[in-house]
C-alpha cells in the first residue's frame, strides 16, 4: 500500500472531506473529446492508490458528470470481493456507500438502490452525513463538484497524482482540477504539503487545505 495506516483528523460538526485526482504535468485531469484516447491518465499503481483511498472512506461521492461517465465502472469495482477484503483489513465495513450529487435524480434511476442520490446543497449534505455518523468522506470529483466543495470551505485534503505526461489544450477541450469557479483574490485556497512519494516518474502528493 502507498498509504499504510492512513489517519485523518476529526472535524467538529461535520465529516472530514478528502479528494483524489490524477493530473498530467500540465495540470489536465480530462480531455473532453475522444477522451478514451487519453485514458487512463495514471499508471496501474495510481489505480491501486485510487482503490486504497476508497478503502479508507466511510462514504464516496461523485458529481453527476463523473457518475454518468464512470458510475457503472465504479459500482462494479465497489462490489468486488477484493475491495471488500481490502476494507475489512482496514477495519471498515465491507460495503462503501456510493452517492451521486445531482439536481436531476431521474438521470440515475437505472442504478437502483445501490446508489444514493443527493441534491446540490453541500452544507445540508454535510450535516446529514455527520448526523448519520460518517467521518471520512471521499469526494472523487469531478472538477465542477470539487469547486463547489472548495467554495463551501468543506474540502480538507487533496491527494494528487502527477502523471509524467503533457496533453496540451485548445478551445476548452480539457479540464483541470477545479472548474467553473475562479476564486477571488481574498479567497484563493492555500495548501500545505503533507507528504510526497515517488514511484518511477509518477509523484503522489498529499495536501492539506489551510483554513
Ligand atoms: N483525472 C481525474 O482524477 C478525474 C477525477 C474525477 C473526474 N474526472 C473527470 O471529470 C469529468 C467530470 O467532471 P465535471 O466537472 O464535468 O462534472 P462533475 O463535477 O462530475 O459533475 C458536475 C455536475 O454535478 C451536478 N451538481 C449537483 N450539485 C452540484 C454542486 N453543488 N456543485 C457542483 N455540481 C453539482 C451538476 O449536474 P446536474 O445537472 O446533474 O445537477 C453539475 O453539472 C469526467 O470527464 C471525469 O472523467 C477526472
Amino acid at each position: 500500500m502507498l498509504y499504510p495506516n492512513l489517519k485523518f483528523p476529526k472535524r467538529v460538526g461535520r465529516p472530514f472531506f478528502y479528494t483524489n485526482f490524477v493530473a498530467t504535468v500540465d495540470g489536465k485531469v480530462q480531455v473532453l473529446k475522444n477522451s478514451k484516447d487519453y485514458w487512463p491518465i495514471g499508471s496501474k499503481t495510481d489505480y491501486q492508490v485510487l482503490l486504497e483511498l476508497r478503502a479508507y472512506a466511510d462514504y464516496l461521492i461523485h458529481g453527476s458528470n463523473l457518475a454518468s461517465e464512470f458510475g457503472e465502472i465504479t459500482l462494479n469495482s465497489l462490489n468486488k470481493l477484493s475491495f471488500a477484503k481490502m476494507r475489512k483489513k482496514l477495519g471498515r465495513d465491507s460495503k462503501l456507500p456510493y452517492c451521486i450529487i445531482t439536481s436531476q435524480p431521474k438521470k440515475f434511476a437505472g442504478f437502483g438502490n445501490e446508489v444514493i442520490v443527493a441534491g446540490s446543497d453541500l452544507r445540508n449534505l454535510s450535516q446529514q452525513l455527520h448526523e448519520k455518523g460518517y467521518k471520512n468522506v471521499l469526494v472523487e470529483g469531478g472538477p465542477t463538484l470539487l469547486a463547489s466543495f472548495l467554495k463551501a470551505d468543506l474540502l480538507d485534503e487533496i491527494f494528487l497524482t502527477i502523471a509524467p505526461r503533457i496533453f496540451g489544450n485548445e478551445d476548452k477541450k480539457t479540464l483541470s482540477l477545479v472548474e467553473g469557479y475562479l476564486f477571488p483574490k481574498n479567497t484563493i485556497k492555500n495548501l500545505s504539503l503533507l507528504s510526497i512519494k515517488r514511484l518511477n516518474s509518477e509523484i503522489y502528493l498529499r495536501y492539506k487545505i489551510r483554513k
